[in-house]
């Protein structure tokens, strides 16, 4: 049976919510599930946005064929072309065959990589501020490239206005009848989950989510509805705030990430040692993770949230810890700027962790590496003291 819900007088929630999915993409830990939002438009001629994930695509058929009422489906718009979002485009085509694609060129031609049927007749192609009329409603069109595949567009309803932000301002987590993030307890109960979904999705591409943010300005804009998470119609400025700081690699808080991977307990009990003193020093927005306990994913979300890391590592193989050094490879990959790292390394025969996080970390844009650094051999010793409190002071002269 359907299960929607009206945004406004002419614009219905379809979306669904996988809470079974273990992987978002087969690699981000979901616990708390995932939802995958389109949008029907109601007015003289109808669009559908965007379509939805495999898996919640009977209760979506279900929800269009209600919403529509019996109306024709005219178009629907592809803001962006990932799977998660059109796994269904081709049962839409078979269910509705009069339906229109409005997408843009580059849309098209992954249309043609993911689908066989003809999209060369099928599509209407639309370019950077074209617009559609619906009647009352008129969608405009604002490309999106790289936030967070080079085919993205967003489409804004001039009517009601809506932003579809494709997947900017999206967040991990299932919708459970509460679909606005002002009755789903945002944006007291924080970002965590969001800034999750940025940073691992999109934080590789900031200068592009600044430009659509640029650009969505310039807009006046009622309701942002993001293909994952709840709509915001409500303190939409406290995210746009959060997405400022993201897509510019500044941190939010003034605190410290430690990031620790340690087999027999040495690495961890110095890093516990530097937690207890940043303490006394009066620092004490602190968060620690153990690389081998928690998802790296959880880690490059704090990373983006936090001012200053430290990263204390063993020596294995040769190299740095396994899950370290996925972690360092990671934020390098997400491109992580603009913050202050400390390195506590071990070894107990031949110390190499220390050399080669600074590599990684040094290949990123903007990063100051505290000279003071803590050098163990296999435990902490009373000479790794002094160096935990320099490391400590480095650290805490900056707050
Ligand atoms: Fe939710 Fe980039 O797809």
């Amino acid at each position: 049976m359907h299960c929607t819900r009206n945004i406004t007088n002419d614009i219905v929630y379809l979306g669904g919510s996988d809470r079974r999915l273990a992987l978002f993409e087969n690699v981000f830990p979901i616990p708390n599930g995932v939802s995958y939002n389109a949008y029907l438009i109601k007015d003289e001629k109808t669009a559908l946005l965007d379509t939805v994930d495999k898996s919640v695509s009977e209760l979506f058929f279900e929800n269009l064929e209600f919403a529509l009422d019996g109306k024709a489906l005219d178009y629907v718009v592809v803001n962006h072309m990932e799977p998660d979002h059109c796994a269904t485009l081709g049962e839409v085509i078979l269910r509705y065959p009069q339906v229109k694609i409005v997408c843009n060129a580059k849309t098209l031609t992954m249309i043609k990589q993911f689908f066989t049927f003809d999209a060369d007749e099928r599509c209407q192609i639309v370019k950077e501020g074209e617009s559609l009329t619906l009647g009352k409603h008129t969608l405009q069109f604002y490309m999106a490239p790289m936030v967070h595949w080079p085919e993205v567009m967003v489409t804004y309803d001039t009517a009601d206005k809506v932003l579809f932000s494709a997947d900017a301002f999206g967040t991990f987590g299932a919708l459970g009848g509460a679909i606005f993030a002002d009755e789903c307890g945002y944006p007291q109960k924080g970002f965590d989950e969001a800034r999750r979904y940025y940073s691992n999705i999109v934080g590789k591409y900031g200068m592009q989510t600044l430009s659509l943010l640029k650009k969505a300005s310039g807009l006046d804009i009622a309701y942002v509805c993001p293909l994952h998470g709840p709509i915001w119609r409500k303190d939409i400025g406290a995210f746009v705030e959060k997405y400022q700081l993201w897509g510019a690699y500044e941190p939010e808080e003034k605190g410290v990430l430690i990031a620790y991977a340690s087999v027999y307990g040495g690495t961890q009990n110095a890093a516990e040692i530097l937690a207890s003193k940043l303490a006394d020093a009066g620092v004490t927005n602190l968060a620690m993770y153990d690389v081998s306990v928690t998802d790296p994913s959880y880690i490059v979300s704090e990373a983006f949230r936090f001012s200053h890391i430290v990263f204390a590592s063993t020596t294995y193989n040769n190299g740095i810890f396994c899950n370290m050094e996925t972690l360092l490879h990671d934020l390098a990959a997400h491109a992580l700027k603009n913050r202050t790292v400390g390195i506590i390394q071990n070894g107990s025969w031949a110390p190499q962790s220390g050399k080669l996080m600074r590599e990684i970390i040094g290949s990123m844009q903007n990063m100051q590496i505290l000279d003071a650094c803590v050098n163990l051999r296999s435990t902490v010793k009373p000479e790794n003291l002094t160096e935990i409190d320099a490391l400590c002071e480095a650290i805490a002269a900056d707050f």
